[in-house]
């Protein structure tokens, strides 16, 4: 299988997987795959209506499942959940089928950008500043090491999407 052919964005919640998935598409003229509307879309249900209703074990399921139901399609920009890469079962199969890039910022950049994407997202709702803070610090740590297994890693993205999909296009030549 030519990894190259499929690129999967991972990293945490709010580091801009989705809108550089758009960018790093239309420059490569790929399709774009959004993996947590795509699993909205099969469960005919919202993330926070399958969180409340199936728990985040029935997520995780669902998002693992969604992976895979994608193996064939090739030419296409995938970007995951905050969460989908943090099984060795999902980014071994992430790195054997396609090229992972690791979208990296730091706990202050994360939490700057999630305050106000509270809502949508289960695990950080009813937090407050300080509380989300912390749950950044900690998620991430216990996240790093299956990030950190990305075929290449781009550090501090803030809000110039293009050139991180340039930096990506250049790194997969
Ligand atoms: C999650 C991240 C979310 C979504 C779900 C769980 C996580 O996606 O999959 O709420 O565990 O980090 P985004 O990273 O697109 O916010």
């Amino acid at each position: 299988m030519d990894k190259k052919k499929k690129i999967y964005l991972i990293g945490f919640m709010g580091s801009g997987k989705t809108s550089t998935g758009k960018k790093l598409s239309a420059i490569l003229g790929w399709e774009s795959i959004d993996l947590d509307k795509y699993v909205e879309v099969v469960a005919g249900k919202t993330i926070p209506e399958i969180f409340a209703e199936e728990g985040e074990a029935g997520f995780r399921k669902r998002e693992s499942d969604a992976l895979r139901a994608l193996e064939a399609k090739n030419n296409c920009v995938i970007s995951t959940g905050g969460g989908t890469a943090c099984s060795n079962e999902n980014i071994d199969y992430m790195l054997s089928t396609g090229y992972v890039v690791y979208l990296k910022l730091n706990p202050g950049q994360l939490k700057s950008r999630l305050v106000s994407g509270k809502v949508e997202r289960p695990l950080l709702r009813g937090l407050d500043e300080r509380q989300l803070l912390e749950f950044i610090k900690n998620k991430l740590e216990s996240r790093e090491s299956f990030y950190g297994k990305a075929d290449i890693v781009v550090e501090g993205i803030i809000r110039d999407y293009r050139s991180v999909a340039m930096t990506i296009v250049n790194a997969m030549k």
